[in-house]
């Protein structure tokens, strides 16, 4: 992707059908991405809004169907897609299953009546125009659906890994809580470690620089980034002697289990914080809350992050 907020081709389409997909224990962390992202939070697992983002962009979209047509019945879409002469040269269509009162038949046949109205050519395999069919409280629904590249999978292997270094699904979807739609902010991450979220950061386009007051720890982050072809410049520095200003901070404190740390030191970091950042997304082991707020933050909103293989995180948004 590289990209940021990747120009859509949909410019005349209006209405977007988002699809999400979460695990009960992420489902909050998303409320807060889907709330940085879109302005609210969406009720259902698909909803619709008029703003368009990249579904690449998060972790939770699996994909976006920009809607062409929303219709009472099959007949009226058929109807409607014949009056227009709809073309399409190497398309191909899928059903998104989302009630199940469309049965495995009655997809088959939908699919089909939508095939023949649409003129042009079908392409079973590596279509140039992806198309898609659904029934969502009882219309029909059809579009353009743009998929969920799911690359951040690829960035999971790192020549370098910690224990203690977050899990790059949780990175990338902190960028989004970080900057919404802005992709012009300027960003740190002042106790970046090896590098999981500055590389998420960097992959979505964003300007996100790093430090880490560990020598060894830069080194091995300077190689990850380089690994996935960004600039290898994070530099050691302890966040006490940060002195520019930025936009967002994504703080991950450390943590007394896994690295030398005491409550007094990520006193100091919090509220050093601050001092170099308009906003801050900070991720932390226990629940800083009262500690946060005595550092001079409001807090604007906070999750919990329960995992089951490794160990749980709170993510508190505040500024
Ligand atoms: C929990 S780890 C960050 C992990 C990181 N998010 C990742 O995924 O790789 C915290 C990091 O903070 C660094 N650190 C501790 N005290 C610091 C300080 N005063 N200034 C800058 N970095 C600090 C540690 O060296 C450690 O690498």
């Amino acid at each position: 992707m590289k990209s940021s907020n990747k120009h859509n081709n949909y410019d005349n389409i209006i209405i977007y059908q988002y699809f999400l997909n979460y695990s009960d224990n992420l489902k909050d962390l998303c409320d807060l991405e889907m709330k940085s992202i879109f302005g609210f939070i969406p009720r259902n697992k698909f909803f619709t809004t008029s703003i368009y983002i990249d579904p690449s962009r998060s972790i939770f979209i699996k994909g976006c169907l920009a809607i062409l047509y929303l219709e009472n019945s099959l007949e009226d879409l058929e109807r409607a897609i014949r009056n227009d002469q709809l073309f399409y040269e190497d398309y191909k269509i899928r059903f998104i299953k989302l009630d199940d009162d469309v049965k495995y038949e009655d997809r088959l046949k939908a699919l089909r009546a939508i095939g023949f109205a649409i003129e042009g050519n079908f392409a079973l395999h590596n279509p140039s125009i992806k198309l898609a069919l659904t029934k969502i409280n009882k219309k029909w629904i059809f579009g353009h659906y743009i998929k969920n590249d799911s690359t951040w999978i690829d960035r999971k292997q790192k020549p370098f890994n910690y224990s203690y270094a977050l899990d790059n699904k949780i990175a990338k979807t902190l960028i989004n809580i970080a900057i919404g739609n802005n992709f012009n902010l300027n960003v740190v991450d002042p106790c970046c470690g090896i590098g999981t979220v500055i590389i998420e950061g960097r992959y979505m386009g964003v300007d996100i620089k790093g430090f880490d007051v560990n020598q060894n720890v830069v080194n091995k982050c300077n190689k990850n980034l380089k690994f996935f072809g960004f600039n290898d410049n994070v530099k050691n520095k302890n966040i006490l002697d940060i002195t520019n200003l930025y936009d967002v901070a994504i703080v991950d404190l450390p943590y007394g289990k896994f690295s030398k740390t005491s409550l007094k030191e990520q006193t100091l970091i919090i509220k050093k914080t601050k001092q170099i950042a308009r906003k801050a997304i900070i991720v932390s082991m226990d629940d800083m809350s009262e500690l946060i707020n005595a550092c001079g933050f409001t807090i604007i909103e906070k999750c919990f992050v329960q995992k089951r293989d490794k160990f749980s995180r709170y993510i508190t948004n505040c500024y």
